[in-house]
């Protein structure tokens, strides 16, 4: 199969809402609590990603993996989406300033190890590198495989957190790449 990174545009944001919700089902089921889910439903997840998609503020983009010939009629295979850092509440009101930040990074499932993030991780480390970001940041939940694709791709851990979803404890860990190495 043959596909291509492009800028995301608004007509694509009922795809990457149901990539977004079928990748946080395959990943997240037995990590978050069901009520996460049904606190962030399909139809938020359309008008967030519709928004981001017509979002042309300084340093954000949306970007999205697509496929030349479509699986099962739709062509998104994956999206990614960067900004500036949001600085946590738990941290220095001054961390991570002036970076930027892999808002979401996700594949559809039956999609994963075809080199598809890599392709979307390097069209952000361009596109961040485009805005003048120092360094790229960005939260994984502990224990989800994600951790090692970002580990070979050079981010490495720099601090965690620990936050309640709807009542379990979830721990999370930021990784940092430092942009004018990478
Ligand atoms: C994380 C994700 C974006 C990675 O994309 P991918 O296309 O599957 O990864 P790639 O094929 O580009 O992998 C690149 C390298 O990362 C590493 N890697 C990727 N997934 C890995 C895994 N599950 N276990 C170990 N290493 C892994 C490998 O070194 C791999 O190189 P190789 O295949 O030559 O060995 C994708 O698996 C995904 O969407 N997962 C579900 C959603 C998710 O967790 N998103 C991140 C939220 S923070």
């Amino acid at each position: 199969m043959t596909w291509r990174v492009r800028a995301a545009v608004p007509a694509d944001a009922e795809a990457i809402a149901q990539v977004h919700w079928d990748s946080w089902v395959a990943t997240y089921t037995g990590v978050f609590p069901p009520a996460s889910f049904d606190g962030f439903p399909l139809a938020a997840r359309r008008e967030l990603w519709h928004r981001e998609a017509s979002n042309s503020a300084p340093g954000r983009c949306l970007m999205v993996a697509v496929a030349d010939l479509p699986v099962d009629d739709v062509p998104v295979l994956g999206f990614a989406c960067l900004g500036p850092y949001r600085t946590q509440a738990h941290e220095p009101a001054d961390q991570g300033a002036g970076e930027g930040e892999l808002m979401a990074l996700y594949l559809r499932p039956g999609q994963f190890r075809r080199g598809i993030g890599r392709g979307l991780w390097q069209a952000v480390l361009d596109a961040a590198r485009r805005f003048g970001y120092p360094a790229l940041r960005l939260w994984v939940i502990a224990g989800n495989p994600a951790e090692r694709f970002y580990a070979a791709m050079g981010a490495t851990p720099v601090g965690h957190n620990v936050f309640e979803a709807h009542g379990t404890p979830v721990r999370e860990h930021c990784c940092r790449i430092d942009l004018s190495t990478a």
